[in-house]
């Protein structure tokens, strides 16, 4: 096993799915999405009429939900009952202090006043109506993009039942994508991102890729921009909620005949593409299941237990993957794993080079932006 000297650091991880989620941090530019039109029932049995069909999406009863910021503004304040709702929003957020920090090391109100005034960016229409304050007048409209209503209860959720942000608002903002998210598909985290890069080396070579448990679709979009027309994307997801969410997030992007979105366990539904892959990508669930119940509550009480719980050690998912992996990967072909941190990404190492019959070569462990030993890479013999 080799471990890239490059990224190491002498610590290890604990949660990197706790701390990213606070990390998130906002770029000033949303990717222009194409006007939302809603995966219908025609769309999706055309698509998964044939199994080698190139359109996208598996039939699926779950309708996405449309990011705040992409909804018209169809409802409408005056002025002062924004202020009076943005007063209260900020006392709200400004009475947590440090309490939740305290508690499970959760958000500051520091941390919440700079999501409110992104939650006032995707809601408000005119970001001018927004600094008014008392001066403003009852005689102009506000466009809004929910109702006043809706606003206080989505700030409501946020600070009363630690709902996440990027649930409360639809979407998160991820490399350069801006991908829609809800309750029952995991918010990408930052780190995960890094995959993308150790890929690319592989991705040059073009062919079939899979991703794996792919969720919101992040590393499924980001690996086909890679790829272009020089290869495609199969994403599995046992989740009906995530393969909806993927499938809305891969329409956005213009990705459909690139990228197909299909339902089931793992490799399971790419049975055709045995000894076919290109590459193998794979943040699965990696948490210890003693360990759920304490995470930050923005995490354990919202986000999916299916995407974080990876049984005893948390390795159930990782162990079963690579040992279906030297099936599905082709000669040469490319793989990398996401872990829990340096102890899952060792095991797992001697795991491929020990355990599954000497079909793998320069199995590498590699650091996260932040140095933790996070990521198992290597090739198909
Ligand atoms: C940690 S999340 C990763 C999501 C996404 N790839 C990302 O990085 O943001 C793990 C994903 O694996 C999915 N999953 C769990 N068990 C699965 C299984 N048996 N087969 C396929 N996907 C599964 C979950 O629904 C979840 O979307």
């Amino acid at each position: 096993m080799k471990v890239s000297s490059t990224f190491l650091t002498p610590f290890s991880s604990t949660f990197p799915l706790i701390s990213s989620i606070l990390q998130n941090h906002r770029k000033p530019n949303y990717i222009p999405f194409r006007r939302y039109s809603c995966v219908t029932s025609s769309s999706s049995s055309s698509s998964s009429s044939s199994s080698s069909s190139s359109s996208s999406v598996t039939p699926i009863s779950h309708k996405p939900q449309i990011p705040l910021f992409l909804r018209p503004p169809i409802y409408s304040t005056t002025q002062p009952d924004l202020h009076n709702f943005i007063t209260w929003a900020k006392t709200l957020a400004s009475s947590i202090g440090s309490t939740f920090v305290q508690i499970d090391d959760g958000p500051d109100s520091t941390l919440l006043l700079r999501e409110l005034n992104w939650f006032l960016d995707d809601a408000v229409e005119d970001p001018l109506d927004i600094s008014h304050g008392r001066s403003g007048t009852s005689a102009k409209r506000v466009g809004l993009r929910a109702s006043l209503d809706e606003m206080y209860k989505l700030w409501g959720s946020r600070i009363q039942e630690r709902r996440p942000f990027q649930y409360v608002v639809g979407c998160e903002h991820w490399r350069d994508l801006v991908l829609s998210v809800e309750e029952g598909v995991l918010i990408p985290r930052p780190e995960t991102g890094k995959i993308v890069n150790l890929a690319e080396e592989g991705l040059k070579e073009g062919g079939v890729w899979a991703d794996l448990g792919t969720g919101s679709g992040a590393l499924a979009i980001a690996i086909s921009r890679v790829l272009g027309k020089n290869g495609r994307v199969l994403a599995t997801d046992l989740s009906p909620v995530a393969v909806s969410v993927a499938s809305y997030n891969v329409e956005r992007y213009g990705l459909q005949d690139s990228i197909k979105v299909k339902q089931g366990s793992w490799f399971e539904p790419l049975k055709e593409f045995e000894g076919q892959l290109a590459g193998v990508v794979s943040n699965p669930p990696y948490i210890p299941s003693e360990d759920i119940s304490g995470l930050q509550a923005e995490v354990g009480k919202h986000e999916p237990i299916l995407a974080l719980d990876g049984g005893v050690e948390g390795l159930d998912d990782l162990f079963h993957l690579c040992t279906r992996m030297s099936i599905m990967l082709k000669p040469g072909g490319f793989f990398v794993f996401e872990t829990n941190g340096e102890k899952q990404c060792k095991i797992l190492a001697d795991y491929l080079e020990n355990v599954t019959g000497n079909c793998f070569r320069d199995v590498t462990i590699i650091s996260d932006f932040a140095g933790i030993m996070r990521f198992v890479t290597g090739y198909r013999i």
